[in-house]
């Protein structure tokens, strides 16, 4: 398993090119089973998931041609769904990657059935489908639960209905969105997820022949039609990726313009970073962020849906606080179990406590380097920023949960003044 190498201590400067955002286009991808013409996306990342998705969507028959996965820049993808194969999304690809659950929307809606293995728990929580499903039901879906799967049918269609969720889920707007475009009649999502995320989805839709109103907002309006058609789309920029690099300039004291990157999609993040003292502007193609000479100052954190603090965000902010003059409260609302970067942290010198669903995060003068493990992709990440910073070196071990979203790491921090590399084993 490859590991990082990381010889902390040095202030990043430079530019940075932020990639397609790995959440929006998995559900693309997963959109690309609503018609039988071809769905060209630009902007995919090269990362790990994209690969899975890739291969998901290959076992059901769908034709995918591309540039994703190599060469330096983000690439393009053609998918061609007109003859499927299959219904099935098998336990062995749904366990690798939850976002596989969001092929069952479009499956059921253009084929009547679906089949998906239930994608059980996963590092930082349980993280039920009983939304999901609850919400195809009420579209006219039948389902069963069957040996660990999930078998869908709808063999006369689905209809229309007004869905409120009771908590708003990402994946769960998003494929009730799929299913919705091809219902009968008008579907009404009320506490839909309106994450950047969704709304990408959403233009896409449209773009393929959907009618959708409401898009940015907590109520998606879908008038239903017969057929959808092919598109092309570009992947909006990745705002996870974005606010992580944000994060490293702050941590390490430096400078960086962060191309590609969108403001108003890290706005909670870069209120967050303001109050800590690192100064984050818009500026032309993206945003310039500098850390500045002086000690940070500790903030308080909550992760909620966007606008809010994204929990994606949680574990690299806290690598922050780490450093900070005083103490900061982080409150994890969206997850139940993650904070597993915690003893991680702990282990390079960090000083953070858990009680429930907070840490209480007392910043300490330095942070020393350490052989740290990680545990999930976010988590992943903040390990690295910890290492980053701190005085000698880090090993961050099982690196490939790292692949799974963010891609070329080590090349983009090299490039900023990092001294980092990857020990292939
Ligand atoms: C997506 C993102 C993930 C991010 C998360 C929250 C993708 C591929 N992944 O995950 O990176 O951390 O949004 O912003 O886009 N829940 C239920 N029942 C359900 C569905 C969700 O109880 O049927 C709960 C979850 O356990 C969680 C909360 O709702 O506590 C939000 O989860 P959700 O927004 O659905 O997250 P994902 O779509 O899985």
């Amino acid at each position: 398993m490859d590991r990082i190498r990381i010889e902390g201590g040095r202030a990043l400067k430079g530019t940075i090119r932020v990639g397609g955002a790995k959440n929006a286009a998995l559900p693309l991808m997963a959109a690309s089973l609503l018609t039988d013409e071809t769905l060209a996306l630009a902007n995919v990342p090269r990362a790990g998931d994209i690969a899975t998705m890739a291969g998901l969507l290959g076992e059901l028959g769908v034709r995918i041609d591309g540039d994703a996965g190599a060469g330096p820049d983000c690439g393009s993808l053609r998918l061609g769904a007109g003859a499927l194969t299959a219904t099935t999304a098998p336990y062995d690809l749904v366990r690798k990657m939850r976002a596989s659950v969001l092929v069952l929307g479009p499956l059921l809606a253009r084929h009547g059935h679906a089949r998906v293995s239930l994608p059980g728990g996963c590092a930082i929580g349980t993280r039920p489908v009983d939304l999901h499903l609850e919400a195809l039901a009420q579209l006219g879906a039948e389902i069963e639960l069957d040996e660990g799967y999930i078998e869908a049918r709808a063999p006369n269609g689905l209809k229309g209905a007004h869905v409120v969720f009771p908590v708003a889920t990402v994946g769960g707007t998003e494929n009730l969105l799929m299913a919705a475009v091809l219902a009968k009649g008008e579907t009404v999502l009320a506490n839909a997820a309106r994450e950047p995320e969704v709304s990408d989805l959403a233009r896409c839709l449209c773009a393929m022949g959907a009618l959708i109103d409401g898009i940015g907002t907590d109520t998606l309006r879908i008038q239903g039609a017969d057929r959808l058609h092919g598109a092309r789309h570009a992947v909006i920029a990745d705002r996870i990726e974005t606010a992580s690099y944000a994060v490293a300039a702050a941590i390490t004291g430096g400078e960086l313009a962060i191309e590609g990157a969108a403001l108003e999609h890290i706005e909670a993040v870069a209120d967050v970073l303001a109050k800590a003292g690192v100064r984050v502007t818009a500026s032309e193609g993206g945003i310039a962020v500098a850390g500045g000479d002086n000690r940070l100052r500790g903030v308080d954190v909550m992760t909620e849906p966007f606008p809010g603090f994204p929990t994606d965000m949680q574990a690299q902010i806290m690598a922050l606080m780490a450093l900070a003059d005083g103490a900061s409260m982080i409150t994890e609302t969206i997850f139940e179990n993650r904070f597993m970067h915690v003893p991680e942290l702990n282990r390079m010198g960090a000083n953070i406590n858990v009680h429930g669903a907070s840490a209480i995060v007392r910043g300490v003068p330095g942070l020393s380097g350490a052989q740290v493990m990680a545990t999930d992709l976010r988590a992943s990440f903040s390990l690295v920023l910890a290492g980053l910073a701190a005085e000698g070196e880090t090993v961050v071990n099982r690196v490939y949960h790292l692949d799974r979203g963010y891609e070329r790491l080590e090349e983009k921090l090299t490039g900023c003044g990092a001294v980092i590399e990857r020990i292939r084993d």
